[in-house]
């Protein structure tokens, strides 16, 4: 093999209650990276989809990094060269960072034909995202690689709860013409929490999982609320409690943040009711934030970062 290419998809985290421990993956959009032996060390040959934004530096780049970390864990001295395509908005919430890393490891694991585990995989873009976010977290990598609703019970080394998806679950994602940074986003959370509002997020969090095992989606609808990182992150977003109410009139299971943000999403029963809320949405961020938002409905993806060339 002289080249391998990978897709990755966009991954909502968080997921209202399960800050940095639970997310799922979206079957589009995704970035694509594509890895060609080189001489030695890890370079980045290019980059479509950024305006020029993103370091070209592999040791500056999350995809570069998560491709080194992978060398090193193999020993293996050849050198890569990637080409990345982005299809993810930077500083969206859609797991723009993560999804590059977990391209690359999987096409670079691919070439290499070293058949990682996918904790494995995740370990090495995990240090890609420490890169990106500024800090370690493995909601967006964990369901990126595995597909489907993952909670992340411990980051590293990787302890992995893959869950499952209730049929019919469909989501609705926004993004704003936005940007907020992660390392942003997160230093506005402080260092601790009331313990009422952790006592309620925990109790929503066991809930919600409780509810993807049952296709209990009455059980999901309650649970979906955050009572941690959204109300210290609602400033960022104008209009985000009239964006969330829009959602929930217009028949949304529930609706928070993606991630970080500025990006939205809402989990609703079935692809008529996801377009009715895409739609209620689309209109109040228009509204609320202006601009012309980017509006995706879209299946919880089963599959994770996939080869889909060599
Ligand atoms: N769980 C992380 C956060 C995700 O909310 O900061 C960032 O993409």
């Amino acid at each position: 093999m002289t080249s391998v290419t990978a897709f990755a998809p966009a991954t909502v985290s968080n997921v209202a209650c399960g800050f940095d421990v639970l997310g799922f993956a979206l079957h589009e959009p995704g970035d694509t990276v594509t890895a060609r032996w080189a001489p030695s060390g890890v370079h980045i040959e290019g980059i479509d989809g950024d305006h020029g934004r993103l370091p070209r530096d592999a040791a500056k780049n999350t995809a570069g990094v998560a491709v080194m970390a992978l060398l090193k864990a193999l020993g293996e001295t050849r050198g890569i060269s990637l080409h990345i395509t982005k299809g993810l908005p930077l500083s969206s919430g859609l797991g723009g960072s993560a999804a590059s890393a977990a391209a690359a490891v999987v096409a670079v694991d691919a070439l290499l034909n070293a058949r990682s585990s996918q904790e494995q995989l995740i370990t090495y873009a995990y240090e890609g995202e420490r890169l990106g976010a500024g800090s370690a977290h493995a909601d967006n990598i964990a369901p990126c690689i595995c597909g489907g609703f993952v909670l992340v019970r411990r980051a590293s080394p990787p302890d992995i709860v893959r869950l499952p998806v209730p049929r019919g679950l469909t989501a609705v994602v926004i993004h704003p013409e936005l940007e907020i940074e992660t390392a942003k986003a997160r230093a506005l959370l402080g260092t601790t929490v009331a313990l009422s509002d952790a006592v309620k997020q925990w109790a929503n969090l066991g809930a919600l999982i409780h509810s993807l095992h049952t296709n209990d989606f009455a059980l999901m609808s309650r649970s979906l609320e955050d009572t941690i990182a959204e109300p210290r992150r609602a400033p960022l977003v104008p209009g985000l409690a009239h964006i969330k109410q829009a959602a929930a009139d217009a028949g949304a299971l529930g609706s928070s943040l993606s991630g970080s943000g500025p990006a939205l999403f809402a989990l609703c029963a079935g692809q008529a009711s996801a377009d009715r809320v895409a739609e209620a949405m689309t209109r109040a961020v228009r509204a609320h934030i202006g601009g012309e938002p980017q509006t995706y409905v879209a299946q919880v993806a089963e599959q994770g970062a996939r080869v889909i060339a060599s």
